[in-house]
This record gives C-alpha cells, structure tokens and sequence, in this order.
C-alpha cells in the first residue's frame, strides 16, 4: 500500500475508559472480525488480560476503511491501529507504540471526564507530533455528561467543544464517523522509499510455535522475505523467515514498504534480540543512524521470591527463564534466606508488573509462591566515596555510610476539589513535596508532587482511593533520586537477624516498622522450650522488643505406661514436623510463620 493511502493511529485512554471495547467494534465494522467470530476484548490475548480486563501487551492490526471523495469515488485506505498498554508500569511500551503512528485518538468516558492517564498519555502523543483526535466514548451512559466534558477536553487539546466527537464503543453510534476522521485528519505517512530500509520495533511477543513475532512500523526503505536484517543496537543479524501484517490473524505479505506496520519472524526465541525501541535496517545496505532513542527496561521495584514448598525450586527457575523470553523488563537472580531457603531476586518495572509476573507463574506454572515485600533500588555512598547499588535490604552495608540516595517520582494526581486537603495530608505523610496545582474546571484539580518511589510502591495508591472515594486518580514517572535520611532496620529472634524482614525505611518510620514487625511475628512464632526476644535493631540499637515466653513442651508427657512404640512413633512425628521448620539461631519456626508474616497487612 503506497503511503498516502495510510493512516497509523493508536487509541489513547485512562483506564476503563473503554479503548478495548471500541478496538473490537472498529474490527467489526471495517469487517476484519465478523460479527460470529467476536469475542470481547479481541485483541486482548492473554488469559490473565482478559480476566481483568486490562490490556498488557500492545497489538497492531490493520483495517481496511474505504472513504469517499467530493466526486462520490470510493477510495480504499488501510488503517493501522496500535493498541498500547493503558499502565504507568508500562510508559515505554506506550511511548514506543506512540512513535509509530502519525495519529492518536484521545478516548475520555463521557461520564468520568479526564483522569490521570488521559492527560500523561496525550503528553506522550504530544511530544511525539501526533494529530489528536479528541473523543467521548460511553455517550449511551445515563450517567454521561458529553457537554460538560466536550469543554474540559476543548480546553485541554485546544479545539471547540463541537469537534469532540461523542462515540458509544458499546452501541457503535458515531464510530463510522470516527472512522472517517482518522482518514481526513490523521497525515499519511512519510519516508524516503529509496534509503535504506530502517524500521522501529514497537513491540515483540514470544509465540510457542513461531519463535519471536516482532511488530515493526517502517520509515525509511522496506523489508523482504529471506533478506539478512540487523539490530542496530545490539549489531544481532537474523534471516527475515517471514513477513506479515496482523488482520486480525497474521497474513504473511511480500514484503513492508514506508509507513507500513506489520510482524516479522526471525525465529529466535528471547525478546530481548529484538528489543522494543531498536531499529531494524538491512544488513546489505545498513543505514547509519537508527530511530530516534532507544532505552533498556529499567526494573525500579525488587522482591524476594521463594517456592513455598522447597522441592519447587528448579521448577521455579524454569518458569522465569520461560516467561522471560515473553518479558525483556524481568530480571531476577538466585537468592537465598535463612527464611525462606532458595528463590530468587525479581526486578520489576513496578507493583502491577510484579503482580503480573507471580500470578502468570502461579497460574501457567501451578506454583505457590511467597514475595517478601517490595523495596526498590537504593544508591549508597560508603565513607571511602565507592557506590553500592543495593536491591536486597539485608545487603545494605553495614558500618558508617556517607548518604543514601533513593528513586524519586514525579506524580499527577487528578481528583474533585473537595478531596484537596486529604490528598495534601496523604501525601504529607509519604514524604512529598508539592510542585503546583492547576484547576481543569470550577471542581476538578491537577495536582503535582515529587515522592520517593518506596512511599507510594506499598499502599499509595489504595490509600489514595479510600481518601478520596474512588474519584482520584494517579499517574506517575521515574524522575531522577536524591538523598534521604534512611536506614535498614533488621529484626532479630534471639538476636539473629531474620533476614527476609529486614527493611530500609526512612529514620522517622523506623520506630513504627519495628512495633508493627515484632509484634507480628510474636503472635505467629510458637512458644519454644526457651524464652525467645524479638527485636527490631536499627544497627546495633534495639528500637522495639517482644518477647515470646517459655513453654515446657513434653510430648512423651502424655504416654506414661509402657508403650514404647506409641513413644516412637510421637518422637517420629514431631522429627516430622521439625522439617518445615526453618531454625534461626536455636529457635524453631514453621514456615508457615513467615508466610503469614509477609501476608498479612
Ligand atoms: P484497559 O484495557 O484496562 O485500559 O481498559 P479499556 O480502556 O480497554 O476499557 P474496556 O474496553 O475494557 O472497557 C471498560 C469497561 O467499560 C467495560 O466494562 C466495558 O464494557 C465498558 N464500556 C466500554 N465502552 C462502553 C460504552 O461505550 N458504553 C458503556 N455503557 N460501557 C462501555
């Protein structure tokens, strides 16, 4: 397809506004899906996607779209839509879809007007040139208010009220018109046919049958079945073994010319030799410079991973080494705890993403599995000036340190004005600093905080929710660090450290970490034949302490008489037990009290 008969657009949108759902009615109604063969949320592959209704891994297909010109002709064009993810964990993968479209259509739900990600999300389109198609989606709502928040969005993208187009993704009304004004607005692509073919990967998916499928947009040149490729950033060379564009199955073509968007099949196995962002060019007549700003997934939040039964260890290891080849963000190494025995290190992009991860290895894998709480990536500056990047708490040196440095984000919160004070109060606590505050309309507030990363990876944006009944809404990103006045609190049973609960807290928090920890684990550690203290110790001072009382536990106690080989057999039972139990120190501890533990709020 020549260029000037292409429009490349994603649909960009808070959460739940409704993008899947208006994804599958343009499938249907450009004919690419058939009305028998729909299923909600088409283009939403994986089990867990579907299950929660959000979408994770982005798509690209084409539609057919024919439009008609002033003379009455019939001009057919195809469309390209991006799907993107609609998670903060996931903004490289939304900029890097972004990138490849030269349109974006700005989805807001008619009765919950801009949130959040509606506005972090058209500054992404924003700096990446996009035309903007603004849009009120759920228009069949009783509850919607297309007039009030036709406005907002006018105010916002800088156009009337009456060029908002008011579209029910549920009903179909207005998405033929949709249609159409991505083809009149949306700019065809442009690119040099004659350079060398240099192509941007948006996205690349491991399939179990074909190895990893590269979704591509082409700028410059094309791409052909059985040419050698490179990968600018890694200099990796592959055969093309197929070609194709997604409609909504893949159909392999002869090949992807400029602003194409298409897949292509190289039959390696790890996305990370085909990395989101990379340029592909031709090995033959490689082009110089590649796409504008490649970067790697940065994980920013870790946690400690452990089998809850022990033996499932390699299967464990197996199972992240599968789902890595589908997840070039995961990184994770071998760790052991007094605790918890053998597992691992897991680095994740954020909350959602380690979410994600354990349930798709609990539920694809069939394993149970225990996380220690999550901690993200601390800088520390020892006295000789050396630099310790610390991701495990109980490896935070010990002895004097010059500063720790810490993630700081830059958050938007988007919520009714009236919660302003409660949202000020949260944010107090969690060591913010305001940056500005601007009013969308008479009840509606921007606000803008710089936070520490660790205060909101826990509760943040539950507690958000429960301040603010719901209505708030969040957005945030990785901004740079600074230094911080933190500590590691370490807990010890019997004045050995239980390494799993270790935890770098900011020195104000420290007391309170130390109560709520040692009080836990009191309540869940059996009473053992000797008095056991609990302690929470920010280096060698003891800030709180618990202690477990001496119980005199005689099994034998009940079977005086002669029956030596009840004796035995009672003797058999607690050795038995005694294995799942984890010895710290010469206390004994199931398990299971350590589970508990990490569990419970
Ligand atoms: P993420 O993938 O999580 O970003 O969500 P999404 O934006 O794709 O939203 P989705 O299409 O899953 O829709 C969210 C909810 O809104 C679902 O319960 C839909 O049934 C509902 N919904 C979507 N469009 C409409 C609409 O036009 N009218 C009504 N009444 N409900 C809609």
């Amino acid at each position: 397809t020549p260029p000037e008969l292409l429009r490349n657009f994603c649909i960009i949108a808070h959460i739940d506004h409704g993008k899947s759902t208006l994804a599958d009615r343009m499938l249907q109604l450009t004919g690419v899906v058939d009305s028998r063969a729909m299923r909600a949320q088409y283009l939403d592959r994986m089990d867990i996607e579907r299950e929660r209704g959000i979408t994770i891994k982005s798509q690209a297909v084409r539609m057919p779209w024919a439009v008609e010109d002033e003379a009455g002709a019939l001009t057919p064009y195809a469309l390209n839509m991006i799907d993107t993810p609609g998670h903060v964990d996931f903004t490289y993968e939304v900029s890097r879809s972004l990138a490849a479209c030269e349109g974006a259509v700005l989805l807001v739900d008619a009765a919950q007007g801009i949130e959040a990600q509606t506005l972090a999300n058209l500054y992404l389109a924003m700096e990446n040139d996009l035309q903007i198609i603004p849009v009120l989606n759920k228009i069949d709502l009783p509850a919607a208010q297309p007039e009030k928040y036709a406005a907002e969005i006018a105010g916002l993208v800088g156009c009337e009220p009456e060029d908002v187009l008011k579209v029910s993704g549920k009903t179909g009304v207005g998405v033929t018109e949709l249609l159409d004004r991505i083809v009149q607005t949306v700019p065809a692509p442009h690119g040099d046919p004659a350079a060398p073919a240099r192509a941007m990967i948006f996205d690349s998916v491991y399939d179990t049958y074909r190895g990893v499928v590269t979704y591509v947009r082409v700028v410059d040149g094309s791409l052909s079945p059985r040419e050698r490729i490179v990968m600018m950033s890694t200099r990796a060379t592959h055969e093309l073994l197929e070609i194709g564009v997604t409609s909504p199955e893949p159909v392999p073509t002869k090949g992807l010319g400029v602003g194409e968007v298409g897949y292509l099949i190289t039959g390696v196995k790890d996305v990370r030799q085909s990395k989101v962002g990379d340029t592909v060019t031709n090995l033959a007549k490689p082009a110089t410079e590649p796409l504008g700003g490649y970067s790697d997934p940065k994980p920013m939040v870790f946690s400690g991973l452990y089998p809850i039964d022990g033996s499932d260890y390699p299967v464990l290891r197996d199972a992240l080494d599968k789902l890595k080849l589908n997840d070039a963000a995961l990184v994770y190494e071998p760790e052991t705890s007094v605790a918890l025995g053998f597992g691992f290190r897991v680095g994740y992009l954020g909350l959602l993403h380690l979410e994600i991860v354990r349930e798709r290895l609990e539920r694809e894998f069939d394993l149970d599995l225990i996380s220690t709480a999550p901690n993200v990536i601390y800088d520390v500056t020892l006295e000789d000036k050396s630099v310790v990047t610390v991701t495990n708490p109980s490896e935070f040196p010990g002895g004097k340190i010059g500063e720790v440095r810490e993630p700081v984000v830059r958050a938007t919160i988007l919520a009714p004005s009236e919660y302003i004070g409660a949202i000020m109060e949260l944010c107090q606590q969690r060591r913010g600093d305001l940056l500005g505050m601007d009013y969308l309309s008479a009840e509606r507030v921007e606000m803008r905080y710089q936070l520490p990363l660790a205060e909101i990876v826990f509760d943040f944006f539950d507690q958000l929710k429960s301040k603010t009944r719901g209505y708030a809404s969040l957005d945030y990103d990785v901004t740079g660090e600074q230094a911080a006045d933190l500590v590691k609190v370490d807990i010890l049973l019997q004045g050995e450290q239980v390494d799993a609960f270790s935890a770098i807290v900011h020195k104000d928090k420290a007391y309170a970490y130390g109560v709520m920890m040692t009080g836990k684990l009191k309540d869940l550690i059996p009473r053992q034949q000797f008095e056991v203290p609990i302690q929470a110790a920010v280096g060698a001072r003891v800030i709180a302490r618990e202690t477990i009382r001496a119980i005199r536990k005689d099994v034998l106690a009940k079977c005086y008489g002669g029956d030596i080989s009840r004796k035995r057999k009672l003797l058999e039972k607690q050795k038995e037990g005694k294995k799942r139990m984890k010895t710290i120190g010469r206390v004994d501890v199931p398990q299971e009290a350590f589970i508990a533990a990490l569990t419970s709020e």
